[in-house]
């Protein structure tokens, strides 16, 4: 066929401009530069053996905390596969550290978060400050979109994202003209090839590697959520839970894409296939100005002891202690980008709906639909909040907000609740308890059964907890209650002895089996003491990417209450998805907790603990596992494959509205009832 190709003189440009002596001086000093310029500043950073050498010391040792370490070495359930050994992995970057080393400090902090990456269980990434410190972007993001909901096959589309809401990314598009890249006549055009290969095949396989060097991060445990996180498609996920339409991993990357440029070939609505090679824009968000102040500034902690403790102490607020434990993994994009982004409000957004609101609360939407008032929606945008809301100021917000709002939706006479999920990452524990004994206030407990993973050291850690009623661990037996939601009596109901365990052919140890300590009833969490509606009244809207608390949240919905749900989206042809995209082990924590555990035990100097890693890294990993209430034969909750109801495709009519998908959902399910 007659195919049109265009140059884009990207090379000459760069020349022009005298680039400074110091790689990461010139990667620093504009807002927007090529990724090669970008990436030369990661190269430039050298790799240091001792400094390595310590780090793989603690990873290992911290590794006992993980509780999927053993169960994914080999998945029994074809559907979510994980046949991975973590340890041998490890043990490799550990090997080389030790003897040939690593070209860079880059390369070596990409070996070990490609081992973590491996897992894609979403809580367990060993991420260095050093290698996140650059947005990695594209002028155009991808949605896989059909003409009609029923098609069996969409198609990926290109789609300009300078406009979409809520993005930031200032000065992107004065960027890419100044190169002469105009991408704007082709928003819309259908996407035949990427680099020299179907798209369709492109996209899926780089969904199915998530490979840490093209810049992807896994983070869900199947393809469909990990799909759906290349794509950009609507969600509410900018720090002040505004609707916005992502840009999608295609269009935006955390980490180096492993190629300066991406060559695709289109068909534009009207006329013949163009071939367009669009380079990468890199800015940089981290801090220094020169090679040497970004590894003091940003690969390194700080020396002073006060700026130490603050961050330290920062980072603790958030994380475990009881009713603030959490289930979350990370954002789409770096903290800095969506800052910006939340900062940045435009006038018209096709994305926020324009129905009449029953409630918002920072995270929380609740609306009737105007086409079927007889349906509300709830859309949990996430479980936690990022605009700086207290926990407890967040807890009381989510409980009254549903309250108010589904009470007056059911006077407005609502008979039915759309519950969309649609990209929530999960958040605090207790904010999906909230919300699922919210609707269901007679349920004994809101959660299901968990256990903890135990080595001799953590056995001693909560023999320590027991021995001091320590209220800082997690370990505490106080903290749970047994099966029949009775508080634990002693550390011989829980954690000492442990419960041996064989797991894919090798020896393990748990805890025994506990449920999370809500309180005595509902009545501390919610004013409703009758479900406001029944299982069979609500219907999920998903897009697959429900995570961790969102995962819990829907699967006790599924699993309890026999909840329908309608999936969106997936890879191209995927007739089959489940509504959430894991991971369901309960609880993330993250390594200065385990660090603190241990000090606030006296057991920080154990020949068997991590110690203070010698950079900045956000680490963090699965530290429970969750016992389902069906297919329990598989043992944990992450081996549930939980099925959709009905699949559909997001149409180039509805994938940015939002409002449209819920009166078509209401519409399948109820009709005009
Ligand atoms: C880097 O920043 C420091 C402190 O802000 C400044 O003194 C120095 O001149 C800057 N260096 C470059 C190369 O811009
Ligand atoms: C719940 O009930 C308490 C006590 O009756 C009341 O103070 C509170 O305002 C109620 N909350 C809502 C959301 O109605
Ligand atoms: C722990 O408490 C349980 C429940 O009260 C009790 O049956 C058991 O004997 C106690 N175990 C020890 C070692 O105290
Ligand atoms: C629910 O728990 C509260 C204390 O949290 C208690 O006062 C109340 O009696 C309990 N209600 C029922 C029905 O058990």
């Amino acid at each position: 066929m007659f195919s049109l190709v265009i140059v884009w003189g990207l090379l000459k440009v760069v020349r022009a401009v005298a680039a400074p002596a110091d790689p990461c001086t010139a990667a620093t000093t504009t807002t927007w530069v090529p990724s090669k310029v970008a990436h030369a500043c990661e190269l430039n950073v050298p790799f240091n053996k001792a400094r390595s050498e310590t780090i793989m010391d603690s990873v290992l040792k911290s590794l006992q905390y993980y509780s999927l370490e053993t169960w994914f070495l080999n998945s029994p359930n074809p559907l979510i596969p994980h046949n991975v050994n973590v340890r041998a992995l490890l043990e490799g970057v550990q090997k080389q550290t030790s003897t040939v080393g690593f070209k860079t400090d880059w390369d070596f902090n990409m070996a070990v978060t490609d081992a973590y990456n491996r897992e894609a269980d979403g809580h367990t990434l060993f991420v260095a400050d050093c290698t996140e410190a650059f947005s990695w972007n594209l002028p155009f993001s991808i949605a896989t979109l059909a003409q009609s909901p029923f098609d069996a096959v969409a198609e990926p589309t290109f789609l300009v994202n300078y406009d979409f809401p809520n993005q930031g990314r200032t000065g992107l598009e004065a960027f890419y003209e100044s190169l002469g890249v105009h991408v704007r006549p082709l928003d819309g055009s259908r996407i035949l090839k990427i680099n020299g290969v179907d798209a369709k095949t492109y996209l899926v396989d780089l969904a199915t590697t998530s490979n840490i060097f093209n810049g992807l991060v896994g983070s869900f445990e199947t393809v469909n959520p990990r799909f759906m996180r290349l794509m950009s498609r609507y969600s509410a996920d900018t720090m002040a839970g505004l609707f916005t339409q992502e840009v999608g991993r295609f269009g935006q990357r955390a980490f180096y894409p492993g190629a300066d440029e991406v060559t695709i070939q289109l068909q534009p609505p009207k006329g013949v296939p163009v071939t367009v090679t669009i380079p990468w824009a890199a800015t940089f968000i981290g801090l220094g100005n020169s090679t040497a102040s970004f590894i003091a500034e940003t690969c390194l902690p700080p020396t002073d002891e006060n700026a130490r403790r603050r961050r330290l102490e920062r980072r603790l607020e958030l994380s475990s202690m009881n009713e603030k434990r959490k289930a979350v993994i990370s954002p789409e994009s770096q903290d800095k980008m969506r800052k910006q982004a939340s900062t940045q409000r435009v006038l018209a957004n096709p994305v926020q709906p324009t129905l009449k609101s029953f409630g918002h609360f920072v995270t929380l939407d609740i609306y009737q639909l105007a086409e079927h008032p007889k349906v509300g929606v709830v859309y949990f945008e996430q479980f936690e909040p990022s605009d700086g809301t207290g926990a407890n100021d967040y807890f009381n917000g989510i409980s009254d907000t549903l309250f108010t709002g589904l009470s007056a939706l059911k006077a407005a006479g609502v008979k039915h609740i759309l519950v969309d999920n649609s990209g929530n990452r999960g958040g605090f524990i207790f904010a999906g308890a909230i919300a699922l004994w919210s609707l269901w206030p007679k349920d004994l407990f809101p959660g299901f059964p968990a256990v903890f993973r135990e080595s001799d050291l953590i056995r001693r850690q909560s023999d320590v907890a027991a021995q001091t009623e320590n209220l800082n661990s997690e370990y505490l037996f106080e903290f749970y209650r047994d099966l029949e939601y009775v508080l634990l009596q002693n550390n011989s109901q829980f954690m000492d002895p442990p419960v041996p365990q064989v797991v894919n052919g090798v020896r393990d140890a748990f805890s025994k089996q506990f449920l999370d300590d809500f309180g005595d009833n509902s009545s501390g969490v919610t004013n409703f003491t009758e479900p406001p509606f029944e299982g069979k009244d609500y219907v999920m809207v998903a897009n697959s990417i429900c995570a961790s608390t969102c995962s819990v949240f829907s699967s006790y919905m599924f699993q309890k209450h026999g909840v329908r749900s309608a999936v969106f989206g997936g890879t191209p042809d995927s007739s089959l998805s489940q509504f959430d995209g894991g991971v369901k082990g309960s609880e993330v924590t993250d390594y200065d907790s385990i660090l603190f555990e241990l000090e606030t035990l006296g057991l920080q100097d154990d020949p068997a603990a991590p110690q203070p890693l010698p950079i900045e890294v956000s680490f963090s990993m699965n530290f429970r596992n969750a016992i389902p209430f069906i297919d329990k034969q598989d043992g944990i909750l992450e081996y549930v494959f939980e099925p959709d109801t009905k699949k559909f495709q997001f149409t180039f009519d509805q994938f940015n509205r939002p409002q449209k998908v819920w009166e078509f959902v209401a519409e399948q399910f109820w009709g005009q009832e």
